[in-house]
């Protein structure tokens, strides 16, 4: 046997996580990180050497790199206000969080979060099959209660958050961190359809808003290393509107512009386009 983690994913959206844990070790490596994620660094080992015994390895390990690049300053900046939010929510007294589309996250492990805090990890199986073995082998202890929901969010993953121990009559932060994109249109709505619903008064949600051109290179190689060469074009996320249906559906939004948020990083990573940010939502009582 000498693949260490066989069930590293090679395809599909939960190769994407890997990418996202490229960046988050090349962050972490810098004296001028913005966070720090040692398990970044164990994940990206792992599969990185799970790739030598896979098929055209070598190059697919490349291509995965080179499209982490493309994104790195933009996603990195990110992964720290993601961070920041999670902070302050914990500041404001709320104890549940729920990653949609948990991908390599490791804030539970990471962050000092307090101990009666829990956080709900949920993305694929896959996913999880690569994710759990690493965090073992490191003998990884999170700082707080941490649930693992290895399902799809296209099924019913409310009924299963229930059985895990979801508390819908407290206020959750929910993060979205880069999965409604991957999602139809429609599959994207009814996850946002379910998370208001299970979101008690003072709950927290942020969209991201993203004037991009899809076509554009760091998109379409994306959209490639994802989906395969043919790709495949659909309306996806929660699109343009998505701040309209907050307010319709019982949020309160704020919107904050990119520029705004990362000024005090000093990264090149300004966008000059007050219209791309974040619309921040506070369920409303
Ligand atoms: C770009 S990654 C981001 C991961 C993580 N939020 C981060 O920032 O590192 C997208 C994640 O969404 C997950 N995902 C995509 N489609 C999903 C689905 N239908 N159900 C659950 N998870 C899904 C993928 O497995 C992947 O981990």
């Amino acid at each position: 046997m000498t693949e260490t983690h066989p069930a590293v994913p090679r395809a599909g959206v939960a190769l994407t996580a890997i990418g996202v844990a490229v960046i988050r070790a090349a962050e972490s490596a810098r004296p001028d990180r913005l966070y720090d994620d040692p398990f970044a660094r164990l994940f990206v080992d792992a599969a990185r050497r799970a790739y030598d015994h896979v098929d055209r390895g070598a190059e697919r390990w490349a291509r995965l790199e080179q499209v982490a690049e493309m994104f790195f300053e933009g996603r990195t900046v990110g992964v720290r206000l993601v961070d920041d939010r999670v902070a302050e929510a914990i500041e404001q007294g709320i104890r549940q969080i729920v990653l949609i589309g948990a991908g390599l996250d490791t804030r539970a492990f990471r962050m000092p979060l307090p101990a009666d805090v829990r956080v709900f990890e949920i993305d694929l199986p896959e996913l999880f099959a690569f994710k759990e073995p690493v965090l073992a082998a490191a003998q990884a202890v999170p700082r707080c209660e941490r649930v693992v929901l290895a399902t799809d969010l296209r099924e019913d993953w409310a009924k299963l958050l229930g059985e895990y121990g979801f508390r819908p009559e407290l206020p959750t932060h929910w993060v979205d961190e880069g999965v409604l994109g991957y999602l139809t249109h429609e599959y994207a709505l009814h996850v946002v359809t379910t998370l208001t619903e299970l979101s008690a008064p003072g709950s927290r949600f942020g969209v991201s808003r993203f004037a991009v051109d899809e076509n554009a290179r760091p998109y379409a190689e994306l959209k490639r290393l994802v989906r395969g060469d043919e790709g495949v074009d659909r309306r996806t996320g929660l699109g343009a509107d998505a701040r309209t249906w907050l307010d319709e559906h019982g949020w309160r939004t704020e919107f904050h512009s990119w520029d705004d948020m990362v000024a005090a990083f000093g990264r090149p990573v300004a966008l000059h386009d007050p219209e791309i940010g974040v619309v921040v939502a506070v369920r409303e009582p």
